[in-house]
């Protein structure tokens, strides 16, 4: 009986994910969607505690090392969530990514000793009419197979998500040596081969292979991460997150448990999906994203030739948006970092008063993670319909009076449409100089993710307005309301 109800919680926890899953790619239902796959994933976990057989038929102990762990557990991810800047987000994921993984090696792990203990066998508890019966089987090479996958993919993403979580923040430099793709190659083709040779040979080989394939995983998984330019450590974390996710559908086979095999095929399938829409959006195969060098050398940029940049004065700036008809806020990874979404809502507030239509463009990739300016608007209670996607905002720009490009840099770069030897070259780009005028808040000439010159920031129509994002919209704001 305890089993059925147990099913039907797993039934119903898979749904709740699907769903969840489904509303968290709208800014409206997301919060919604993530409590109501949380909901479902409390039930599997308090349901399992409870309701769970193990093969002898008895429901599981050791209840206070368990709820032990979740209250430590819970307490510390709660006190993270809390405590996280937005900017920081990536990290935390990517610490997230990292924790899963090491969950699924240490299940391959402590599956890998069992088995050793029964002798490379296995035993499957079955519900009959009759009663419930445990099996003795030979370990098959399936078995074997997800045991070692477990163990690879959760060790892989494991070390290198820690190391991606020390190079977002700050703590760990890029590092590459000459071959290195080579050696990693080398090293993961030893572990497969290892992996291989143990699942052939079982109990006739020694178990310290099963370490050593663990031991190279996790030099992998740091060799695999540590090359790989900073800037481009979402599109990896994206990438360790969908490997999280299937090495969790590999400890799902091993336990026959339903609810981890849906949890882990969707994070895995998420993962990619959103792995290739990043790659796609600035136009970048993932294999360049893996082994090219992209941007982030470019620490400071000159004047472009002989071309000259030229400044705004706030007062000018506030004048030309307050007699402007149509003024279009395009956000970018300073507006993250200045924190200024508040203040930027501010801005749009007043201008509105002054009969001025605002609405703001939003890049794909703008800042740092997917959803990153959709998130931090929102947060600023910024409404949904004031938001245009590339595309629509693209069709705007023509009829718009005044571009404010608030921290973005990249994402407005003419040069992604013509020059052919930048790094950006075929990335979608805001069209932003097809407005009347433009106006660049950022705080130096200095480059972008990409570490490139922009040379919107030298044509006619364009304006710099030098300073940090929240002290210039607040002075902006001021200089308006005395208009
Ligand atoms: P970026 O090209 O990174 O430019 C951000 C600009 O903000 C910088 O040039 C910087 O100039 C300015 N800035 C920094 N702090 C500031 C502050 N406190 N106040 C005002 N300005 C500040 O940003 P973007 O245009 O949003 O483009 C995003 C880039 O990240 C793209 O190249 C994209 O491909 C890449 N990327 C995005 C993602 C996702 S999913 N979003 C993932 C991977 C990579 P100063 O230093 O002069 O102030």
């Amino acid at each position: 009986m305890g089993v059925s109800i147990l099913s039907v919680i797993y039934i119903v926890a898979a749904i709740t994910f699907i769903i969840g899953l489904k509303m968290m790619s709208n800014p409206a239902t997301a919060r919604n969607g993530n409590t109501i796959a949380g909901i479902g994933m409390v039930g599997a976990i308090i349901g399992t505690i409870f309701l769970f057989k193990d093969d002898a038929g008895a429901n599981l102990r050791n209840h206070a090392w368990i709820f032990g762990g979740l209250v430590i557990g819970s307490v510390i991810g709660v006190v993270m969530a809390k405590k996280v800047k937005m900017t920081a987000m990536p990290e935390m994921v990517s610490m997230f990514n990292g924790l899963g993984g090491a969950s699924a090696a240490v299940i391959s792990i402590a599956e890998f000793n069992q088995i050793v203990n029964n002798d490379f066998t296995i035993k499957i508890g079955q519900v009959y009419e009759s009663g419930y019966e445990q099996l003795v089987l030979p370990v098959t090479a399936g078995t074997m197979i997800i045991l070692f996958a477990g163990l690879v993919l959760g060790s892989i993403t494991f070390s290198g998500s820690v190391l991606a979580w020390g190079k977002l923040s700050g703590k760990v430099k890029d590092f590459a040596f000459k071959g290195q793709h080579l050696v990693n190659l080398a090293l993961l083709i030893f572990a497969v081969g290892l992996s291989a040779y143990v699942t052939m040979n079982k109990s006739e080989v020694s178990t310290i292979w099963f370490y050593v394939v663990l031991i190279l995983s996790l030099i992998y998984g740091v060799f695999f991460v540590q090359p790989i330019g900073g800037a481009d450590m979402p599109v990896v974390i994206s990438l360790l997150n969908s490997l999280s996710g299937i090495s969790a559908a590999c400890s799902g086979f091993l336990y026959n448990n339903k609810v981890i095999l849906t949890g882990g095929i969707l994070v895995g399938a998420a993962g990619t999906i959103l792995t290739i829409l990043m790659c796609k959006a600035m136009n970048r195969s993932l294999v360049n994203v893996l082994i090219g060098s992209f941007g982030g050398s470019q620490s400071a940029a000159g004047e472009k030739g002989s071309m000259q940049h030229k400044e705004i004065s706030l007062n000018d700036a506030a004048v030309v948006m307050s007699f402007a008809n149509k003024v279009v806020i395009v956000p970018g990874y300073g507006l993250a970092v200045a924190q200024a979404q508040h203040t930027c809502h501010e801005l749009q507030k007043i201008l509105e008063l002054k009969g001025v239509q605002v609405k703001y463009a939003i890049h794909p990739v703008a800042g740092r993670m997917p959803g990153h300016m959709n998130v931090l608007l929102a947060e600023a209670d910024v409404s949904y319909e004031k938001l245009m996607e590339m595309e629509v905002a693209n069709e705007e720009f023509p009829s718009t009076d005044v571009v404010l490009v608030l921290g973005a840099n990249d994402v407005v770069n003419p040069a992604a449409k013509h020059d052919k030897s930048s790094p950006i070259y075929g990335m979608p780009i805001l069209d932003v100089e097809s407005a009347k005028m433009v106006i660049v808040n950022k705080r130096s000439m200095k480059p972008g993710y990409a570490g490139i010159e922009n040379e919107l920031f030298y044509q006619p129509k364009t304006s710099m307005l030098f300073g940090d994002a929240k002290k210039a919209l607040n002075d902006l704001i001021s200089e308006i309301k005395s208009i």
